[in-house]
C-alpha cells in the first residue's frame, strides 16, 4: 500500500462517516444557520457539525497535518500535508433536500494554495445517492471498486456543466460565458455541486465542467478524481480575478481553454 492510498482510504472512511451524519441531520430537518455573502451563500447547522467531524476525525488519525475547511479556521499543520474539506458540497440543494450533495476531502502537499499544492488523495461521498468516489496520485479514480476514465467525447456536442459564483455582480459575466459554450454543447447541467461536477466528469457521465472563482475546498478532491481518470484540469486566473477552472478530457478541454481563455 502506498502512501497516497493510506491517505484516500482515511479521507474515504470519514466521508462515509460525515455523509451519514450528514444523511441523518436532513432526514431529521435542515436548519439554516446564516446566510453569508449573498441569498444563495448559506451555511447550515449540519454543515458545521460535519466539518468539526471531518477535523477531530483527521486530529485523531494525522494529529500534526494541516486544515483548510470551509467552515472553520485554517490550521497549517507541521507535516507539509494538508486537509482541504467541504463538509456538505452543493448545501443549496441540501437545505432544500435535492440530492446532488456531497463530503469532499482532499489531502494535499506543499503550500495549501491552488496551483501551489500537490494533490495526494481524494473522497467524494454522496450519501443520497450512496456513491463513494476516490483517488490516490498515480493510482487512478475509482467509484466503489470501478476504476474511472473520463469520456473520449469530441468537443461537437459534449455535455457540460458549469456553476454559478453566489455573489450577483458576476452572474453576467458567468453567462457570457455560458453563451459562449453553449453552440460546442449537446447540453448543460448545473447540478449545484462543484465536487459531483468534477467527480462525473471523472466518471464519464458529462464530458467537461467549467467555473470560475471555486474556492479551494470545491474542487481540491474532484480535481484530482479527474486527473487520475485521465482528464484534464486547468485553473486560471482570469481579468476578472476569478480563477476559471476546466476540468475534461483532453480533447473537450482544448476546445474550452480555447473558447474561454479569449474571454478572460
Ligand atoms: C458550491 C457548489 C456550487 C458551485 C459554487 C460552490 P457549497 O459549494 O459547489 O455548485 O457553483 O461555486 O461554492 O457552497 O455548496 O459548498
Amino acid at each position: 500500500m502506498t502512501a497516497e492510498t493510506e491517505l484516500t482510504d482515511l479521507a474515504a472512511g470519514i466521508a462515509r462517516e460525515a455523509g451519514e451524519l450528514a444523511l441523518r441531520r436532513r432526514e431529521e430537518g435542515v436548519h439554516l444557520a446564516a446566510t453569508k455573502s449573498s441569498l444563495a451563500d448559506i451555511v447550515t447547522d449540519a454543515d458545521r457539525e460535519v466539518e468539526a467531524l471531518i477535523r477531530a476525525r483527521l486530529r485523531e488519525a494525522r494529529p500534526g497535518d494541516g486544515f483548510l475547511g470551509e467552515e472553520s479556521d485554517a490550521d497549517a499543520g507541521v507535516t507539509g500535508i494538508t486537509w482541504v474539506v467541504d463538509p456538505i458540497d452543493g448545501t443549496v440543494n441540501y437545505a432544500y433536500g435535492i440530492p446532488a450533495y456531497a463530503v469532499s476531502i482532499a489531502a494535499v502537499r506543499g503550500e495549501a494554495v491552488p496551483g501551489r499544492w500537490e494533490a495526494l488523495a481524494a473522497a467524494v461521498f454522496a450519501p443520497a445517492h450512496d456513491e463513494l468516489f476516490t483517488a490516490a496520485r498515480g493510482e487512478g479514480a475509482w467509484r466503489g471498486s470501478v476504476r474511472l476514465a473520463v469520456a473520449s467525447a469530441t468537443p461537437a456536442g459534449a455535455l457540460l456543466a458549469t456553476g454559478f459564483g453566489y455573489d450577483p455582480a458576476t452572474h453576467d459575466g458567468d453567462i457570457a460565458t455560458v453563451r459562449r459554450v453553449m453552440p460546442m454543447a449537446r447540453d448543460l447541467r448545473r447540478a449545484g455541486a462543484a465536487s459531483l461536477d468534477l467527480a462525473y466528469v471523472a466518471a464519464g457521465r458529462l464530458d467537461g465542467y467549467f467555473e470560475r472563482g471555486l474556492k479551494p475546498w470545491d474542487f481540491a478532491a474532484g480535481a484530482l478524481l479527474v486527473a487520475e481518470a485521465g482528464g484534464v484540469v486547468t485553473r486560471v486566473d482570469t481579468a476578472s480575478a476569478r480563477p476559471l477552472l476546466i476540468a475534461a478530457g483532453p480533447e473537450v478541454h482544448a476546445r474550452l481553454a480555447a473558447l474561454l481563455d479569449e474571454e478572460a
